[in-house]
């Protein structure tokens, strides 16, 4: 019986046991997995020693990404690039913390848009420089692509993200990438405006974009935030938010199991049950 399970508060409403369960089920495998809502950090470190008796697996949300980090033995690459864990397993005796939102964003690009892996060269945008932009940006990097930039309201954070880039990087406000936006191929917006309450906000106006452009919000409810309506107006390529949420977790599953589960028709189903929330 594999046990796993979600640490963070609130939690009340995610869809990772809606997404597991069938994962489960799908990979054929005996298991459960669980909400353990923890209010503090305080008591973070007593459920601890709990949460690591009881299960072989947990993911981790907010608000507890960056502080269960010295409860762990050991981090991968992209976990300790972006100082974030969202994954936790335990591998003989030794719990080891991952971040599985970049490869889950790639995954999930290549699910949608194949093509785009073919052309290493074109020219990505990411606005936003928080926990879930610098997942993506490292693994884009390790995609091989070569071009990739960011615009973020605060451009001291986008500096700090980048500092240590193995690529150069250029990095605008949110009101200097205006004029350059039509000379990117793909357009991710990860920060939480076009989220409720911001439902009705968009981070940047995408009026000048080209006609071919994928444009990705990692916001998923709603499923089509303002920023993919605009996008779709203007003839783009849309990307939908629930399909990184979709895929970050199969990475996950796979992690916990060494299981790949076809997953094709989950998408699908995940988003008919965002729209009917
Ligand atoms: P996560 O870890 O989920 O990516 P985060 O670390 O809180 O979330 O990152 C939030 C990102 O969204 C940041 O880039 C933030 O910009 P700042 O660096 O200037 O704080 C951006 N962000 C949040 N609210 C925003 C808003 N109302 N307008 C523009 N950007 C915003």
């Amino acid at each position: 019986m594999l046990r796993l399970g979600l640490i963070g508060s609130p939690i009340k409403h995610s869809l990772s046991p809606w997404i597991h369960r069938h994962l489960l089920q799908r990979a054929n495998i005996p298991g459960s997995y669980e909400l353990f809502e923890i209010h503090s950090g305080r008591q973070l470190s007593r459920a601890m020693k709990q949460l690591k008796e009881q299960l072989h697996g947990f993911n981790v949300t907010v608000p507890y990404k960056e502080t269960i980090i010295p409860h762990l033995d050991m981090l991968d690459d992209t976990a300790r690039y972006c100082g974030a864990v969202n994954t936790v397993v335990k591998i003989k005796n030794q719990w080891i913390g991952y971040n599985t939102d970049g490869i889950g964003y790639i995954r999930s690009l290549q699910a949608s848009y194949p093509q785009f892996f073919s052309r290493k060269k074109n020219k990505v945008l990411i606005i936003g420089a928080g926990g879930a932009a610098r997942g993506i940006y490292f693994s884009l990097i390790d995609e091989g692509f070569i071009n990739i930039d960011i615009a973020n309201r605060t451009v001291k954070n986008a500096k700090e993200m980048v500092r240590d880039s193995t690529i150069p990087t250029k990095v605008y406000d949110l009101k200097g990438i205006h004029d350059m936006i039509h000379s990117y191929d793909l357009i991710i917006q990860t920060t939480s405006v076009g989220m409720h309450p911001l439902e009705n906000e968009t981070v940047i106006s995408l009026s000048n974009i080209k006609p071919d452009t994928i444009v990705s919000d990692i916001v998923y409810q709603p499923v089509y935030t303002k920023f993919l309506k605009e996008a779709r107006s203007l003839k783009a390529n849309i990307h939908f938010g629930h399909m990184m949420l979709l895929y970050q977790a199969i990475y996950a599953f796979e992690i916990w199991t060494g299981k790949h589960v076809q997953s094709d028709d989950l998408a699908q189903r995940l988003k008919n049950k965002l729209e009917r929330n």
